[in-house]
């Protein structure tokens, strides 16, 4: 009969590790950007060793328990050097990987979303301006200027001239994996091609004063086709918005 909790226990478990890591691998569908597949990648082999460490874990202490529960007092073990080794070892062993790997995907991230030659040809150029507390968008090559509302083609490249008229502000969208600052006086490339149309959540992520919880914008991915009469439609100057401001 004692062993009924303990199943109970065990099998309570299991079921916690399993749902705390299903919706991480649930979200395994084909990512935006090659930035957040990266990330994502990242996000998968952690989740990855977390649960096998968690598993191991877990497993050493329910055997322990189950093999020792009638054993009498507990005696002290004493100093065992080589269990201090082995446990030291196993531990840097773990986070080294953890840095490795992120360091490693912050490299192929800056690869990934910077070039050292401007914009690729066929890219899509768009100047980001952040102010406190809004972000105009300004499409030099087509004369158009929106505010809050960034509009680029699905499969094409896109070039952004990330800066700020005023103080610090950060262009974060979290599910296209891209994230650059907006430095004062300073122009940050960010480089990406959105591979699935939609709409994606635009934030400031840079504490900015008052307004910066409502810093808010949208990325909409769309196809050439409404690309091209959205760019007619706002073009020749600029119809839908009264910021104007130049980054140059
Ligand atoms: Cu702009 Cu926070």
């Amino acid at each position: 009969m004692a062993r009924r909790p303990i199943r109970l226990a065990l099998f309570a478990g299991v079921t916690v590790v399993a749902l705390a890591s299903a919706p991480v691998a649930a979200h395994g569908g084909a990512a935006d950007t090659t930035a957040e597949q990266l990330i994502r990648s990242l996000g998968s082999r952690l989740v990855f060793l977390a649960v096998t460490i968690a598993v191991l874990v877990e497993g050493a202490f329910v055997y322990a328990v189950l093999k020792y529960r009638n054993s009498g007092d507990a005696k002290s073990t004493g100093h065992n050097p080589r269990f201090h080794i082995a446990f030291v070892a196993a531990v840097s062993l773990v986070l080294l990987y953890v840095g490795f790997a992120s360091f490693q995907t912050m490299g192929a991230l800056n690869e990934a979303t910077a070039t050292d030659e401007g914009p690729p040809a066929d890219a899509v150029e768009v100047n980001v301006v952040g102010a406190q507390w809004l972000w105009t968008f300004e499409y030099p090559e087509r004369n158009v200027t929106t505010r809050n509302t960034l509009v680029v083609p699905v499969n094409r490249t896109a070039y952004l001239n990330v800066t700020t008229r005023d103080v610090i502000h950060s262009f974060h969208v979290p599910s296209l994996g891209l994230k650059r600052d907006a430095i004062p006086g300073q122009y940050n490339e960010l480089v990406f091609t959105p591979t699935e149309t939609g709409e994606y959540q635009l934030y400031c992520a840079e504490y900015c004063g008052r307004g910066h919880s409502n810093m808010l914008g949208t990325v909409r991915v769309v196809n050439r086709t409404a690309y091209e009469r959205w760019l007619d439609r706002h073009g020749g100057g600029d119809s839908t918005t009264n910021a104007t401001t130049s980054p140059r």
